[in-house]
């Protein structure tokens, strides 16, 4: 397929691309040096790429998932049209198995799975399928538009804020979700500096959200991770807006390693913390964050930069990628349905309650 149009306006907007048959994604390793999508073909490709960080970011992951069980389905229909249910299960399996906390990849697989059961035998459940796909990827996008306005809401005029990870457009479907609130913002003229964590080891900051917020002409100043409580110390920050990859019932918040600390230091300097993520994000099968899985990576992760080998011969390596802040350091969390200030389980319970209006 001919993307050369997409590549010269390419914005995060376009990171997850479903066209004729094949699902395309920009390829989040090697941004923001170079923009190149890869084309995928089956649910083995689309989980290998899930767990590769081909495409990261909580709901974009949901997303990915999706697409991923349509090309699924429709490689289990060609290889057997009668038993394609049976055939698919290896599938959805591996795709379960591409990473681990971010509950949006298992919302998006029940989703999708409810829908499969509903389908007739020996009928073909491609165009089916990639309608409830394109929902799910559909709903995100303005779940973010939503929560950006409910986000900005809370923000005062002339705020600094402090962002971490990328939880903008490209971990999304689009917009953003930490981004969308600070887009929505800045859009208002609300905000008078972001400062975004570079985000060891993958750089998600200094790459990805950089690179996002500098398109949509939103200026941003990198910190060190080791650097955003000192720059809290200076004053001048209001708000910690970040996202999520899976809030529990109780409203602890597993995200990207690091934010815990982030957290423990904005509550020191009476900076706010705020949690941007869709429902989707909300997992209230959980008590509490300590039930919540935490991926640990490889130790190459740690071990080098930039493809270059810097730690010492011989260090030993724990590299956790996400942590829980406890539910007390956070002050809201926005979702599409609503914001809970100080969330517990009953504030959570209530806002999971409004449904939302139809499109
Ligand atoms: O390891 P990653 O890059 O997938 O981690 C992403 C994050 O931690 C994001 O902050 C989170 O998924 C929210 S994205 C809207």
């Amino acid at each position: 397929m001919d993307l050369s149009e997409t590549m010269n306006r390419i914005t995060g907007d376009d990171a997850i691309i479903w066209r004729q048959g094949h699902l395309y994604l920009l390829d989040q390793r090697k941004l923001p040096g170079e923009v190149v999508f890869l084309e995928l073909n089956t649910a083995a490709e689309t989980a290998r790429a899930i767990t590769d960080m081909v495409v990261r970011g909580a709901p974009a992951i949901g997303i990915t998932a999706a697409y991923g069980v349509v090309l699924a389905g429709a490689m289990a229909f060609r290889s057997s049209a009668d038993q394609w249910q049976a055939a698919i299960q290896a599938d959805l399996e591996q795709l379960r198995r591409s990473r681990p906390t971010a509950v949006n990849l298992f919302w998006a697989l029940k989703r999708m799975g409810a829908l499969l059961e509903g389908l007739p035998r020996g009928a073909d459940p491609t165009d089916a399928l990639l309608r409830e796909a394109i929902a799910i990827h559909k709903e995100d996008i303005r779940a973010n538009r939503d929560m950006g306005e409910l986000g900005a809401s809370l923000i005062e005029a002339g705020s600094g804020v402090i962002t971490h990870c990328n939880a903008g457009a490209l971990a999304t479907g689009g917009y953003g979700t930490a981004l969308g609130v600070i887009r929505s913002a800045h859009k208002r003229g609300l905000i008078r500096e972001v400062f975004a964590d570079e985000t060891r080891p993958w750089l998600q900051g200094a790459r990805l959200t950089a690179w996002e917020l500098l398109q949509d002409g939103i200026p941003v100043t990198l910190l060190a991770d080791g650097a955003a409580a000192h720059r809290m110390a200076q004053g001048g920050i209001d708000w910690i807006v970040v996202g999520s990859d899976r809030i529990a019932a109780n409203g602890d918040v597993a995200n990207k390693i690091g934010t815990y600390s982030l957290a423990v230091a904005a509550k020191h300097h009476g900076v706010k913390v705020m949690v941007a993520a869709p429902t989707s994000t909300i997992d209230m099968e959980l008590a509490s964050g300590s039930e919540i899985p935490i991926e640990v990576r490889g130790e190459e992760e740690l071990l080098g930069c930039g493809g270059r080998r810097v730690a010492a011969n011989g260090a030993g390596v724990w590299n956790p990628v996400f942590d829980v802040t406890p539910a007390d350091l956070v002050d809201a969390i926005v979702t599409e349905r609503g914001v809970a200030t100080s969330p517990n389980r009953k504030k959570i319970e209530k806002m999971m309650a409004n449904r939302p209006e139809s499109p």
